[in-house]
């Protein structure tokens, strides 16, 4: 494939499509978000708003790294506080497409849509790539940037047309179309991660303290597993409670899950096998960095029939 040629047509198409008009993006983190809002950029340069919408549920220090990656390259993004609605969303949810459903719904219904009225944008550039498309019309996953493929019509419920300029690429291709563009190794390297974040690695209720807990297990994995080559890592906080003995005492406290996996493209999975000397250095540091957590556990289930997220 022609990377060079496909960057140039789908800027000229953008550019035809929105004509003296307005658009808007959204940045996820993630590398199709990226190579989107670059090509929009390209085409429109300070017509295109991008956003990135801060949903509480991200990584640590993430919602102020992207913005700084995209300062650097030229791009202001506009971080949107929007905590507090994913947050009262999520408040006693604990089934697992509930809460799917619930960040979708904040995000298109409350959220994404009142920024797209207050910008008049009238066209959305979305990040859909082909194996989205793909997985929601085979009713595998529901992914939530789709919307059209689903037959929703956007301009009659949103007010705003979707262009998709990587709805026919894989995500091999969408990494080597970010090279040809010059993004940074961080985004086109980057391993997988969610769209609802860190959601997905909490079973039961998404609180803003079980997100703090997940959150500092997952700063801990990525570190000590940022080297190891593997497809995907990541820590999991259960609902459960274990016993535990601190200090002579006695206390009952939560239990983290350390995922790390191998694939070539998601849809199957085997458990890295890290060695005993990692995988105890990292549940060392789990136990005693984060104080109300006293069990850690490795995930030894493959794809099928586990999935590689826990909702
Ligand atoms: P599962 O858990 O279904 O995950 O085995 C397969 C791959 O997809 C990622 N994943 C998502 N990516 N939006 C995304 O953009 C989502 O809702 C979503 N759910 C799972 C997951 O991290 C893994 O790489």
């Amino acid at each position: 494939m022609d990377y060079e040629k496909f960057i140039q047509e789908q800027i000229a198409d953008i550019k035809r499509t929105v004509g003296g008009e307005k658009a808007i993006t959204a940045l996820s983190g993630g590398v199709d978000s990226a190579v989107t809002t670059v090509l929009g950029h390209r085409a429109l340069g300070n017509r295109l708003k991008t956003v990135f919408i801060d949903n509480a549920l991200m990584r640590q220090g993430e919602p102020q790294q992207v913005v700084d990656t995209f300062a650097s390259l030229g791009i202001r993004v506009e971080l949107v506080d929007a905590q507090e609605e994913f947050l009262d969303a999520l408040a006693g949810l604990t089934d697992p497409e509930e809460k799917r459903q619930a960040i979708t719904d904040t995000f298109y219904s409350k959220v994404f849509s009142r920024i797209v009225k207050e910008s008049h944008a009238k066209f959305l550039l979305h990040g859909t790539i082909l194996t989205d498309i793909e997985e929601t019309v085979a009713g595998i996953k529901r992914q939530h940037n789709i919307l059209a493929q689903l037959g929703i019509d956007t301009r009659q419920s949103y007010g705003y047309s979707v262009i998709e300029p990587l709805k026919t690429l894989r995500k091999d291709d969408v990494r080597e179309v970010a090279k040809a563009l010059d993004l940074p190794a961080e985004i086109y390297q980057r391993i997988p991660f969610p769209g609802p974040a860190l959601a997905t690695r909490i079973v039961g209720e998404v609180t803003r303290e079980r997100l703090a807990t997940v959150r500092k297990a997952t700063a801990i994995v990525e570190q000590e597993l940022g080297d190891s080559g593997a497809f995907q890592y990541m820590a999991v906080l259960l609902n459960d409670r274990a016993t535990g003995i601190r200090n002579n005492k006695r206390e009952f406290g939560r239990i983290i899950v350390i995922r790390c996996i191998e694939s070539t493209d998601a849809r199957t999975a085997a458990a890295t096998e890290l060695s005993w000397e990692k995988l105890h250095h990292i549940c060392s540091r789990i136990v005693s960095e984060i104080p109300d957590v006293n069990r850690c556990l490795y995930d030894l289930t493959p794809k099928p029939p586990a999935t590689i997220e826990y909702i």
